[in-house]
């Protein structure tokens, strides 16, 4: 005990989890969680996700528990792993305000992350973005820094959130003295999964993921809606597997032996696009068959999941508060 690193990660609940998650976070996350070196906090984000969803509380509320039901599923173990709700820490929201005074208006715009996502979000932002969401990077360093977290496993967009969480407890530790704990971003890539369509990015929002929710049939319908070669019509068309989803796809979910032979007779017009699919459809149906089974005993015991989540988040409310006292202490606010 206490030699353990802390982790801390987590995701925003604004929709079910899917394939691209899992590739690119959540089998990582696994892999730690069971490593028995740390010690995982994983938050669901609900305040974050408020920032750019303040006029749909409901769907934040509703893909808390679903996010929740994700995780558990793919093998986030509750005895080693504390899941926690945001928006319960009330540390969190207070050391945000503490840290907006160290972090300048100029320094939030440049951030890259934060600069994409305002621009990708014109439609809810028009020319002027939120005080909020200008602040994220802000309230997700409280976020890490409440747990003293210290090693943060993120994709690559996240980076320059870790990055300027850096910056802000190196700007506090040296005016207030040696408090916070830096973290260190891990990279959880995993591989960034291309969606169906052939998008670099799998995207809820995209239409073209499979989430981990998905039933059988709904799996192959999907499949076959990919983007596969489009210069094959007829079943004897050579094909370049190489610009095909399909087959992409069958590198993700089929046995390399599978892969081969997709490839050789895909490229010898030897192989019918629609057996192609059904082939890929099976074998991610079977992949995802242990978490879809786990997903539908969480469906059917809500009261499991929210225990879990109440427990996970008690847990982490005391570590918040510990931080806290220090930071007060150090602050000269511990009246
Ligand atoms: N920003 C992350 C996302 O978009 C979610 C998140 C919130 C997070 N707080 C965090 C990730 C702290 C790592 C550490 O999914
Ligand atoms: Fe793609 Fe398979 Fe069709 Fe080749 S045979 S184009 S790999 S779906």
């Amino acid at each position: 005990m206490g030699e353990k690193k802390r982790i801390l990660t987590g995701d925003r609940p604004t929709g079910r989890l899917h394939i691209g998650h899992y590739f690119g976070s959540l089998k990582k996350r696994v892999e730690l969680q069971n490593s028995g070196l740390y010690e995982p906090y994983i938050l669901i984000a609900d305040v974050q996700a408020l920032t750019d969803n303040f006029n749909n509380p409901e769907k934040v509320r509703k893909n808390v528990r679903e996010v929740a039901i994700d995780y558990l599923s793919c093998g986030i173990d509750p005895e080693k792993s504390t899941i926690y709700i945001q928006s319960m820490i009330p540390e969190v929201a207070e050391l945000t305000v503490f840290y907006s005074n160290l972090v300048t208006i100029a320094r939030l715009q440049r951030n890259p992350t934060v600069k994409t996502e305002i621009a990708q979000k014109k439609d809810l932002f028009g020319e002027s973005v939120t005080y909020g969401f200008l602040g994220y990077p802000v309230s997700q360093a409280a976020d890490i820094t409440a747990f003293e977290g210290e090693v943060v496993p993120v994709g690559e967009d996240q980076l320059p959130l870790i990055e300027q969480c850096r910056e802000i407890v190196r700007k506090f530790n040296s005016i207030y003295g040696e408090v916070l704990v830096e973290p260190q971003a891990v990279l959880s890539s995993g591989k960034r999964i291309k969606g169906l369509d052939g998008n670099e990015k799998m995207g809820k929002s995209l239409g073209n993921a499979i989430y981990l929710s998905d039933s059988e049939e709904e799996i192959t319908k999907k499949v076959m809606g990919a983007v596969t070669d489009p210069s094959r019509i007829r079943k004897d068309d050579k094909g370049n597997p190489e610009i095909c989803m399909v087959s992409y796809y069958h590198n993700l979910f089929s046995t390399k032996e599978e892969c081969k032979i997709v490839c050789e007779e895909c490229r010898q017009g030897q192989r019918g696009c629609v057996a192609c699919k059904k082939q890929l459809a099976n074998n991610i149906i079977n992949t995802l068959k242990p978490i879809r089974e786990k997903r539908k005993y969480y469906e059917e015991n809500p009261e499991i999941v929210d225990k879990i989540l109440m427990d996970g988040t008690k847990k982490a409310q005391e570590v918040a508060k510990q931080t806290m006292k220090k930071v007060k202490k150090a602050m000269r606010l511990d009246y």
